[in-house]
């Protein structure tokens, strides 16, 4: 029977061509990394297949340069594809390693390799599972507590991949960060070059768009797109969505995830992106949500406030919420193909 999907997405797992040509099974595998989250839903990848690995590429025509202008978050959003093709690697048995190239200054980002057999475990299934689970929720959180294992696999991944993570549900810390991103977003959306970069990413939820952040309340209020596509552009609400942004953060968000680095380079900044896919997998297992909360970071001068904050030595690169939430509608993805180069 011949496979038929139309989104990533509906991807039929049972299609894994194990008898197939490495290159076959490569392309394969694709299909989860493009599930990987990425900021304003950029999907600022591309892959080279060869023989024996798939090389990860930024795609830097889908960067966001006003928020974003040295690429950290379109890197980072890069480091969670390469983190859904290792999980799917696993559960089709396959041991991957992903090789970083030694020049830093290339499009090229990492290389992932597919090295050896290996035996999946009932944890890679889970996680596996999890990639077509997983979505980013905006929504205002209920009370939630973070599995103890969860807790631990976490860490021991952030250890393994050299990167910082910690989580806290101390209110105190939680209002001193609610109040630098309602700054933050104050200022942002003081900015009507900002503006007009957010709603280039904007969609309706009826869009047929293969990119972009769908949904009718991204913000405080209902209003229909195209209707909040241009209240964007031409209205400063930095101060009502500042505050809603400042009492979700401190009434609707039980727990915050930070995830830093020591250093800020292109390796630290795929590690991240690992990381992150990786916990927001293990979140999803156990039915927890999350979504980011990263105005602060972006704004060089709160981002040393962010890092004395939770007393990180290291260099912020995302904050996450983490809660119970009803689930959102499912955000578009463009055809593996397209991201091929
Ligand atoms: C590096 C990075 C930064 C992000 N920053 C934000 C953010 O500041 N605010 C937000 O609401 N979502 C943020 N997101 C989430 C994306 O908007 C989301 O992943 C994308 O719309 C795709 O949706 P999905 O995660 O449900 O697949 C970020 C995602 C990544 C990977």
């Amino acid at each position: 029977m011949a496979e038929s999907y139309i989104t990533p997405r509906q991807t039929h797992d049972e299609f894994f061509p194990y008898s197939g040509c490495k290159e076959d099974q490569l392309r394969f595998l694709l299909r989860y990394a493009v599930l990987a989250p990425s900021h304003y839903n950029a999907q600022p990848w591309k892959f080279r297949l060869h023989s024996d690995g798939i090389e990860i590429i930024k795609n830097a025509s889908r960067a966001a340069l006003t928020v974003d202008p040295q690429l950290r978050e379109l890197t980072i959003s890069c480091g969670a594809a390469v983190r859904m093709i290792e999980v799917a690697a696993r559960y089709f048995a396959l041991e991957p390693q992903v090789i970083f190239p030694s020049d830093n200054q290339s499009d090229f980002l990492a290389r992932i390799e597919l090295i050896d057999r290996h035996e999946p475990s009932d944890q890679d299934a889970l996680l596996f599972h999890a990639i077509k689970e997983r979505q980013t929720n905006r929504g205002l959180f209920t009370d939630a507590i973070i599995p103890n294992e969860v807790t631990k696999s976490c860490l021991a991944s952030a250890r393994e991949l050299g990167v910082e993570l910690g989580f806290t549900h101390n209110k105190r810390l939680k209002m001193a960060f609610a109040s630098l991103t309602a700054f933050a977003v104050r200022h942002q959306l003081s900015l009507p070059w900002y503006r007009l970069e957010f709603a280039s990413w904007m969609r309706s939820s009826i869009s047929l768009k293969p990119d972009g952040m769908t949904g009718f309340g991204f913000f405080a209020s209902n209003l229909p797109s195209p209707l909040a596509r241009t209240t964007m552009k031409w209205l400063n609400r930095g101060k009502q969505i500042g505050i809603f942004n400042k009492n979700k953060v401190i009434t609707a968000s039980p727990i915050l995830a930070v995830i830093s680095t020591d250093a800020d380079s292109q390796e630290s900044w795929i590690n991240t992106g690992r990381l992150l896919s990786d916990l927001l997998l293990k979140l999803t297992t156990v039915g927890l949500s999350a979504s980011f909360m990263n105005q602060a970071i972006q704004e060089p001068k709160l981002r040393k406030q962010v890092a004395k904050l939770f007393s990180c030595e290291a260099k912020p690169q995302l904050v996450l919420r983490i809660g119970v939430a009803e689930k959102v509608q499912w955000t578009p993805r463009m055809p593996v193909d397209d991201c091929i180069i």
